[in-house]
């Protein structure tokens, strides 16, 4: 009999993963490489939301067990957030708080799942979405954009994803790993699509909400469309905006009877997230915002810079995007060239891992995103080293024979 179930064999481990712990390898080797794989801000967590953490360490509050979809605090909180910011009427017992927004997305496809529920996944795609339905016995089905559109998904190529059997549609903007946004326009023609197909849950991804530049507005699609509001749960956190990826808390507002479901599979899983985390998420959401506009005008910085450079790299081609802290170069124009160290390029896969040897530059290659020849770059990371490792692109782009 085999170890291992046979469901397993359906999922692959996350490429961005792969990519972060190479690049780390190369690095503790001694080689001089710039990282730019990995998915979370370079800035710190800000002191007031520490210190929120120590405080509750210090008084004993972190120190038990505490309910199981979160303190009352925060869950408090998220309800004031969601109003706030959203527009968005949740009462308490419709907020889940998980161990980070992937455990609240996980969540939510296991309870509501069925073998052959299909769920609408707009490419590119955060890599964790198909793996995750399919480890939830249901079917991804995915909806191609183009490049040509900044990857947003048309209404006309949405409506004819959609089947009898759609589950859910799982919505992520700004996105990862394009970093494009939809406009109010823009989202007002999806969800006018969605609100004509009842049997369609909408799972919105708002993770990268307040990362959007040059006065770009954001709306949720439940916002948007108070149709939509009984059939979408909506997804955050606190790990992109606030600078705490390590601490892992993500949240969502749903209706009741999901919300309960996701609570019991989280009481038999991993009970509730870390207190300690939770009274820091408190402070997050409640205290000073002021950094993450400080902290946007950087990024915007960074993404001018990329998108500039990279555009002037020999045969790519580099979209600006609205949002998020990713550009998603395609490197068509390199498909077919040799590498300085004599293979030819046949993928974008052959493309990120010959750039890694030729010049220290991590990247990650864009078919596991569901949109390729291309690459994912994420701009969180220092500027200096960001221009160095533009700069080195364009090296090797150039050399390619
Ligand atoms: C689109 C998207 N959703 C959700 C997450 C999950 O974030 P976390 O589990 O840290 O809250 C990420 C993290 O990379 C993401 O990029």
């Amino acid at each position: 009999m085999a170890l291992l179930k046979d469901s397993l064999s359906r999922i692959k481990p996350s490429a961005t993963i792969a990519v972060t712990d190479k690049a780390r390898a190369l690095k503790a080797a001694g080689r001089d490489v710039i990282g730019l794989g990995a998915g979370e801000p370079d800035f710190d967590t800000p002191d007031n939301i520490k210190k929120a953490a120590i405080k509750a360490i210090e008084s004993g509050k972190a120190s038990k067990y505490t309910a199981v979809d979160g303190i009352p605090e925060l869950k408090a909180a998220i309800v004031k957030k969601f109003k706030r910011e959203n527009k968005l009427d949740y009462k308490p017992g419709q907020i889940i708080v998980g161990t980070g927004g992937k455990q609240v997305l996980f969540n939510a496809l296991m309870v509501t799942l069925n073998p052959g529920d299909e769920v609408l996944i707009p490419a590119p795609f955060w890599v964790s979405y198909p793996d995750m339905v399919l480890l939830a016995g249901g079917e991804p089905a995915i909806v191609p954009t183009r490049m040509e559109d900044g990857f947003k998904m048309r209404p006309e190529a949405l409506e004819k994803a959609i089947t009898p059997r759609t589950k859910w549609i799982i919505f992520n903007s700004p996105s990862n790993p394009t970093g494009a946004a939809y406009t109010k326009s823009e989202l007002k023609a999806v969800t006018e699509v969605l609100a004509r197909h009842p049997q369609v849950w909408v799972m919105s991804d708002d993770m990268y909400e307040h990362l959007v530049y040059d006065d770009f507005e954001f709306f949720s699609p439940a916002q948007l469309e108070p149709r939509l509001y009984e059939r979408t749960l909506t997804v955050n956190g606190v790990s992109k905006a606030y600078c705490m990826t390590g601490w892992r808390i993500g949240y969502a507002g749903g209706r009741e009877d999901l919300i309960k479901a996701m609570a019991m599979l989280q009481s038999q899983s991993t009970s509730n997230p870390a207190a300690v985390s939770q009274w820091a998420s408190v402070e997050a959401l409640e205290g000073p915002q002021d950094f993450i506009a400080k902290h946007n005008a950087i990024f915007k910085e960074r993404r001018d810079l990329c998108v500039s450079m990279l555009n002037q790299a020999r045969g790519l081609h580099c979209p600006k995007p609205e949002g998020a802290f990713y550009v998603y170069p395609s490197c068509a124009g390199a498909i077919g060239r040799t590498a300085p160290s004599g293979k030819t390029i046949e993928t974008d896969e052959d493309f990120v891992t010959e750039l890694l040897e030729a010049e220290g530059v991590a990247v990650v290659q864009g078919t596991p995103f569901g949109f390729g020849p291309a690459f994912r770059i994420s701009y969180a990371t220092k500027t200096e080293d960001l221009a160095e490792a533009c700069r080195r692109i364009q090296r090797f782009c150039g050399n390619l024979k």
